[in-house]
C-alpha cells in the first residue's frame, strides 16, 4: 500500500512539474486538461496516416472535424520510416509532419503515439524487421542493444516533429509512452527509459501511457498521465482513480467495433450501444479517443498477426466497421456519434456539414491478358546449406523463392520446419500443394520420379505477429529445415522476392498465359473518369495487385475482404495499368471495379484440414456428478463468457446442448476454454473424440469446428432430438476457470439456448 502511495505522490508531482508552468499553453492540473488557461474535454478520433492514402489525408481529417473530433490520435510506425538501420524516410505517404501541419489547417490538435511499439493490427507492433537479424534481441525490455535502436528513432522523430509540439507552434498536446505495456511486461525501469527518451528528443508537452484496466499497474510509470483503454461507464473513473485520484478521466482508447481476421466474419457491431457509451463519457466530462475513427486500408505489406488462437493474420482492409468507413464513408454509427457531440458539446454551435461523398466510379470486367513468369523477379540468389529466412537475407515483405535439387527418385513426406506462413511447392515446374500455417500445416506427401528433380518453394511472410509474446518469435521464409522422411534436404539457392514495386519494368509480359503457379498477369485500360472504386478479386485465389505502379494490398478468397480498394487519385484519365500476382492460381483472369466493397464474405479455404475419422458409435455414460456448468446461451453471435463456481481439474470435457431456440438441429460455433490467468487455453493439442451426431456432407459442420479456433465454421448435429453432446480431449489434465461459446454468426436453426459442461480429470467412459 506505501509504495502505492509512494507511487502515486510520484506520478502527481511529475505530471504537475511538466506541466505546471504558468506559460505551458497544454497543461494537467486539478484532474483536468487545460488548453490556453481554459478547461478543455478532448474527443479524439485516431488515424494513421499510411492507412488513408496521402491524397485524401486533408478529406479525412475534414470528415473528423465534421463529426465532432477535436483531436487527431496517431501513431507513429517506426517500420514505415526507419527502413534499414540509421535509413529514415518521412517523405510522400511517410511524410508525418504534413500530416500534422493538416490536421492543425483543419483546427485539429495531435497525440502522437510514438511506440515504438505500436500493436494496431500492424506487421511487428510497428517494429523494423531488420532488429530480428540480431539474434537473441530482447524487444520492449532493457536490452541495450534494443534501446539504442529505439533511441535513434525516437531522436530522428524528434527532429521531424518536435517543433510541432503545441507549445512551439504546432497541434500536438500529448505524446504516448509505448503502448499497453502492462499487457505485456512490468519492467519500470524500461518504460523509464523510453519516457526520459522522449523527452530529450524535445517532445516538451505532457507524456501518457494508456493500458486496460487491470494492466494500468504494470503499464504506468512515473512523470506520465494514466489513461485507461476500452473501459466505459463508472468502470473508467474507478480504474483510474486507483492510479490518479481525481483525473483526469481519459479512455484513450474507445471501440466502436474490432478489426478482421483472414477467413473469418467480418467485424461487425451496431451503433446503438457505442452511441450510448459515448454519451455518458461526453456527460460525465471524460476524454475519449475513438479507436478507430477511421481505420483505412493495409497497403503493400502492412498488416500484423495474432497467435492467441493459433496463426491469425488480418486481411488489408482495416475498416474496422469505425465510424468513417474504409474510403471515408460515413456509416449510421458516424451519424449518431456525431448526434451525441453536438447535443453536448457544440450546443450553440452547429458543427460543420459533412462534406459530400467522393466520386465512386464502376470498372466494367476487364481480362489480364498478358502474363510474366515469376522467374522475371529474381534479382539476387544467395547459395546455403539449408534454407535463410527472410530476416537473413535482409529482406522485410513480401515473398522468397527457395530452390534446390533432388537427386534420386524418392517417395515420402516433405517435412518444412517452419513455415511462415504460407508456402507453394512445386516439383519440376509444376504445382503439388501448399502449406498453411493458419492450419499448423508443415508436411505434404511427394513422389518424386522425374530425376535431377527440381524442388521450388515460394513463402509468403503474410504478416508479423504483433501482440504478445510472440512477437519475439516473428522471423518468416523457411525459419529452419526441410526434410523428406526426416532426411534433411541441403544446397538451397534463396531468392528474396520483396516486390516492393509493381513487377513492372523489366519483366517479360507476353500473351502466353501462364496457368497454375505464381506468375504476374497485367492488362492497360483506359478510363474517361476517375473516382474510388473496387476490384473484385473473389473469382481469384491470393496474392497481390498495384494500379499504376502503387500497391493495393494483397487479396485472399477465403474473405472476408472479396474486393480491393482502388483509390480514386491513384486512377487517371486515360491510360492505366492494373498488376495482379497470383501465389495460388484458380485461372480468373477478369476482374470488375465494383461501386462499393464487398468486405463480408467469408470464402472457401482449400488449406482446412479434411475431416478427421472419428469412431461415434459407442456412447460416452455421462454422469451428472461431473456436470460443472449448467447455463443459457444468448442467441446472438459474440463472445459469451463462463465462470465456474469453482475452478476445475479436467483433462476431458463434454458439451451437452438441452435446448434450442427453434427446432433445428442443434449447432455451436466455438467454445474456448479459460485458463487460471483469465485468458483462453491454446487449443493446437486438442482433439474431439466424441460427438453425438454431426454434419458429414457440409464439411463446416463437423465437431472439430467448435474447436478449430475459425469462427466461420461450426459444429451441427445432424439431428434435431436433444440433447446432442461433443467431447474434446485437452491433451493434459488442466485447471480451468470457465468457458466462453460463440454462436455461429450464419443465419441458420439450431443456435443452442440451455447447454451443460461435464469434465473429468481423465477420460469419461463409454458403453
Ligand atoms: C489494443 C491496441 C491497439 C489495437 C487494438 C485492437 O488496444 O492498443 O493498437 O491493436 O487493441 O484494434
Amino acid at each position: 500500500m506505501k509504495q502505492i502511495l509512494l507511487v502515486l505522490s510520484l506520478i502527481g508531482i511529475l505530471i504537475g512539474s511538466c506541466t505546471s508552468k504558468e506559460e505551458a499553453r497544454f497543461q494537467i492540473k486539478e484532474g483536468h486538461f487545460y488548453l490556453d488557461k481554459k478547461p478543455v474535454q478532448l474527443i479524439c478520433g485516431e488515424m494513421h496516416y499510411p492507412r488513408i492514402p496521402k491524397e485524401y489525408w486533408r478529406d479525412r481529417l475534414k470528415r473528423a472535424k465534421a463529426m465532432g473530433i477535436n483531436t487527431i490520435s496517431a501513431y507513429v510506425f517506426w517500420n514505415f520510416h526507419e527502413l534499414q538501420p540509421g535509413e529514415f524516410d518521412f517523405e510522400g505517404q511517410a511524410d508525418l509532419a504534413e500530416f500534422i501541419r493538416l490536421a492543425q489547417e483543419e483546427e485539429l490538435y495531435v497525440i502522437l503515439r510514438p511506440g515504438p511499439y505500436v500493436c494496431a493490427e500492424w506487421d511487428f507492433g510497428g517494429y523494423p524487421s531488420w532488429l530480428l537479424r540480431e539474434k537473441g534481441m530482447v524487444y520492449r525490455s532493457n536490452d541495450e542493444r534494443f534501446l539504442a535502436a529505439c533511441e535513434r528513432y525516437i531522436k530522428r522523430l524528434g527532429e521531424e516533429l518536435s517543433s510541432l509540439t503545441v507549445e512551439n507552434g504546432g497541434p500536438i498536446l500529448m505524446v504516448q509512452v509505448e503502448n499497453e505495456y502492462g499487457s505485456y511486461g512490468d519492467d519500470k525501469v524500461y518504460l523509464g527509459r523510453l519516457r526520459d527518451m522522449i523527452k530529450d528528443a524535445g517532445f516538451n508537452v505532457p507524456l501518457m501511457t494508456c493500458d486496460g484496466s487491470g494492466q494500468m499497474e504494470a503499464g504506468h510509470v512515473a512523470g506520465v498521465l494514466p489513461t485507461v483503454n476500452g473501459a466505459v461507464g463508472e468502470d473508467i473513473i474507478k480504474s483510474v482513480d486507483k492510479f490518479n485520484p481525481g483525473g483526469p478521466y481519459f479512455v484513450a482508447e474507445f471501440y466502436p467495433a474490432w478489426f478482421d481476421v483472414w477467413g473469418t466474419p467480418h467485424s461487425y457491431r451496431d451503433y446503438k450501444r457505442p452511441a450510448e457509451q459515448l454519451e455518458w463519457m461526453v456527460k460525465n466530462g471524460v476524454s475519449v479517443s475513438i479507436y478507430m475513427f477511421h481505420g483505412g486500408t493495409n497497403f503493400s505489406y502492412t498488416n500484423g498477426a495474432n497467435t492467441a488462437y493459433g496463426y491469425a493474420p488480418q486481411p488489408t482492409s482495416y475498416d474496422y466497421d469505425a465510424p468513417l468507413g474504409e474510403y471515408g464513408n460515413a456509416y449510421p454509427k458516424y451519424y449518431a456519434f456525431r448526434e451525441v457531440l453536438q447535443k453536448h458539446l457544440y450546443k450553440d454551435k452547429p458543427l460543420p456539414e459533412v462534406p459530400a461523398e467522393n466520386t465512386i466510379i464502376e470498372i466494367p470486367e476487364l481480362t489480364l491478358s498478358e502474363s510474366a513468369p515469376l522467374a522475371d523477379a529474381f534479382n539476387e540468389r544467395i547459395n546455403s546449406e539449408r534454407p535463410l529466412s527472410m530476416e537473413d537475407v535482409n529482406q522485410d515483405f513480401g515473398y522468397i523463392h527457395y530452390q534446390t535439387v533432388i537427386p534420386k527418385p524418392v517417395k515420402g513426406t516433405l517435412t518444412i520446419k517452419n513455415v511462415r506462413d504460407y508456402a507453394v511447392i512445386l516439383l519440376n515446374g509444376k504445382q503439388i500443394g501448399s502449406l498453411d500455417r493458419r492450419h499448423r500445416q508443415s508436411s505434404i506427401e511427394i513422389d518424386v520420379t522425374e530425376v535431377p528433380a527440381k524442388l521450388e518453394i515460394v513463402v509468403e511472410n503474410v504478416g508479423r505477429v504483433n501482440y504478445g509474446s510472440d512477437i519475439l518469435n516473428n522471423r518468416k521464409g523457411i525459419t529452419e529445415k526441410v526434410t523428406i522422411d526426416g532426411k534433411e534436404l541441403k544446397g538451397w539457392k534463396n531468392t528474396p522476392l520483396p516486390l516492393h514495386k509493381a513487377p513492372v519494368g523489366s519483366y517479360h509480359y507476353s500473351s502466353d498465359l501462364i496457368k497454375g503457379v505464381p506468375a504476374f498477369h497485367r492488362t492497360v485500360f483506359n478510363l474517361d473518369k476517375t473516382g474510388d472504386t473496387f476490384l473484385d478479386l473473389s473469382k481469384w485465389g491470393k496474392g497481390a495487385a498495384w494500379i499504376n505502379g502503387r500497391s493495393l494490398g494483397k487479396f485472399w478468397n477465403i474473405g472476408p475482404q472479396q474486393t480491393l480498394y482502388v483509390p480514386g487519385p491513384w486512377l487517371k484519365e486515360g491510360q492505366n495499368e492494373l498488376v495482379i500476382f497470383t501465389l495460388e492460381d484458380t485461372g480468373a483472369r477478369t476482374v470488375k471495379g465494383l461501386n462499393a466493397p464487398i468486405l463480408d464474405q467469408v470464402g472457401v479455404d482449400i488449406n482446412s484440414d479434411e475431416r478427421p475419422k472419428r469412431d461415434n458409435s459407442k456412447k460416452p455414460i455421462l454422469d451428472k456428478g461431473d456436470i460443472v456448468l449448467t447455463k443459457s446461451l444468448e442467441k446472438e453471435f459474440g463472445w459469451q463468457e463462463f465462470t465456474f463456481e469453482n475452478a476445475v481439474t479436467m483433462r476431458h470435457l463434454a458439451l451437452e446442448t438441452v435446448s434450442a431456440f427453434d427446432d433445428g438441429m442443434p449447432c455451436l460455433s466455438e467454445l474456448d476454454v479459460i485458463g487460471e490467468d483469465g485468458k483462453p487455453l491454446t487449443k493446437d493439442t486438442w482433439k474431439v473424440v466424441y460427438a453425438s451426431s454431426e454434419e458429414e456432407a457440409d464439411k463446416k459442420g463437423y465437431a472439430d469446428c467448435l474447436v478449430d479456433g475459425n469462427l466461420g465454421t461450426y459444429w451441427k448435429a445432424r439431428s434435431a432430438s436433444q440433447p446432442q453432446s461433443v467431447i474434446v480431449d485437452l491433451g493434459e489434465i488442466m485447471t480451468i476457470k470457465g468457458i466462453r461459446i460463440m454462436q455461429p454468426y450464419q443465419k441458420i436453426t439450431g443456435k443452442v439456448n440451455e447447454f451443460r459442461i461435464y469434465a473429468r480429470p481423465q477420460f469419461f467412459l463409454f458403453k
